[in-house]
């Protein structure tokens, strides 16, 4: 296989490009959450666009569901494979059946733990993705500016805040916190920010595949055992779109009306109805634009060079250990969105459109 694409890439831009009909499979998580269509899309359209045919899956986030579509794509004679993991755990049998037929992997977004069956990374730089979500917070709150610089004269607070984390099996779900709460602890240190309810540990906070119905019901509990004294809460650090709307629907129940006294509520992933809320509701405060068509093209590009036996290009090779070894990875930058901003980033990009945003 590496021979013959080999050859077909050495004529050049040969006709029907890199791929040569050689099947790819591509399992996605899910199709509840938007960025992962536009992921699966994007993945699919440049593969094709290569000259593969794409065998491309969603799990509906079911592990098993997940583990037999991969098992699929190996019987279907798929020559790569490109996952992005349910969770990162699960995979080791059917990776072993994949390296056992020779089939090179290469993990989307999320790592691939505990498996030596997996050959390359391509994310963003997770832990500055933390940061940018814990930055917009402070920025939200006025106390520092997008780039995270110190603003003079900002309000000394206290401020209380809440902290949502991602899913305890989603390697990236540590990976934000841990930066969120490099960028948070000297406000909170400082006695700036306040964690009214006592729920620091990523334990706590954790939610259970990203789920935005049980981030709604933690944000319940919170405002009822920590908040019903009257107090509000000013600043809620969450690491996906699908959470933050959790959050305020739990807000929104519990009586906060928009404006002075609504929270700065953070994000990622530029989901419409999240972009939506940026813009016009101000309901949330801030997401994080991570480009799914650029991810697209660093997977693409590592599967070619894998089944043409070459080394495609890598700018990490410290962080992601996967329990067995660690992972070359290919980490892409994140952008802060705000108001301010969703034009240039997300409009400028061709990455939503102004009607879209409405
Ligand atoms: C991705 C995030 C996404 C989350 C929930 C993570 O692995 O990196 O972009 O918000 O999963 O889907």
């Amino acid at each position: 296989m590496a021979l013959s694409l080999a050859a077909c890439s050495s004529g050049g831009s040969s006709e029907g490009g890199e791929g040569g009909g050689a099947l790819v499979g591509v399992a996605m998580p899910t199709k509840s959450s938007e960025r992962w269509i536009q992921d699966g899309d994007a993945v699919k359209k440049q593969l094709e666009d290569e000259g593969f045919k794409v065998d491309l899956q969603y799990a509906e986030d079911d592990i098993p569901t997940q583990v037999s579509q991969i098992e699929n794509m190996i019987t279907k004679g798929a020559e790569a494979l490109i996952i992005a993991s349910i969770d990162g755990t699960t995979l080791t049998q059917v990776l072993q059946d994949a390296a056992d037929a020779d089939i090179p992997v290469i993990a989307y977004d999320r790592l691939i733990r505990d498996t030596e069956n997996v050959s390359y990374y391509a994310s963003f730089d997770n832990f500055k993705v933390g940061q940018q979500q814990a930055t917009s917070v402070l920025n939200g709150l006025g106390l520092v500016d997008l780039e995270g610089n110190a603003i003079d004269g900002a309000p000394a607070g206290p401020f209380n805040i809440e902290m949502f984390a991602g899913s305890p099996d989603d390697n990236n779900a540590t990976f934000f916190w841990d930066g969120a709460q490099d960028t948070l602890k000297p406000f909170i240190d400082a006695g700036t920010l306040v964690v009214k309810s006592g729920q620091t540990s990523f334990e706590q906070a954790a939610t259970l595949r990203w789920d935005g119905e049980t981030a709604q019901k933690r944000m319940e509990n919170i405002l009822t055992s920590s908040y019903s004294d009257g107090t509000k809460v000013n600043g809620i650090l969450s690491p996906y779109d699908g959470i933050s709307r959790g959050i305020i629907s739990a807000l929104t129940d519990a009586g906060y009306s928009a404006g002075e006294e609504w929270p700065i509520i953070s994000g990622q992933d530029a989901e419409l109805d999240s972009v939506k809320a940026i813009n016009n509701s101000g309901e949330q405060y801030a997401t994080i634009f991570k480009d799914t068509r650029k991810l697209a093209t660093a997977a693409v590009e590592m599967t070619v060079a894998v089944l043409n036996d070459e080394k495609p290009e890598v700018n990490n090779t410290e962080d992601y250990d996967n329990g067995k070894f660690v992972v070359p990875s290919f980490l892409l930058d994140s952008q802060i969105v705000v108001k301010d901003n969703v034009n240039e980033v997300l409009v400028e990009s061709g990455y939503w459109t102004a009607e879209e945003i409405g």
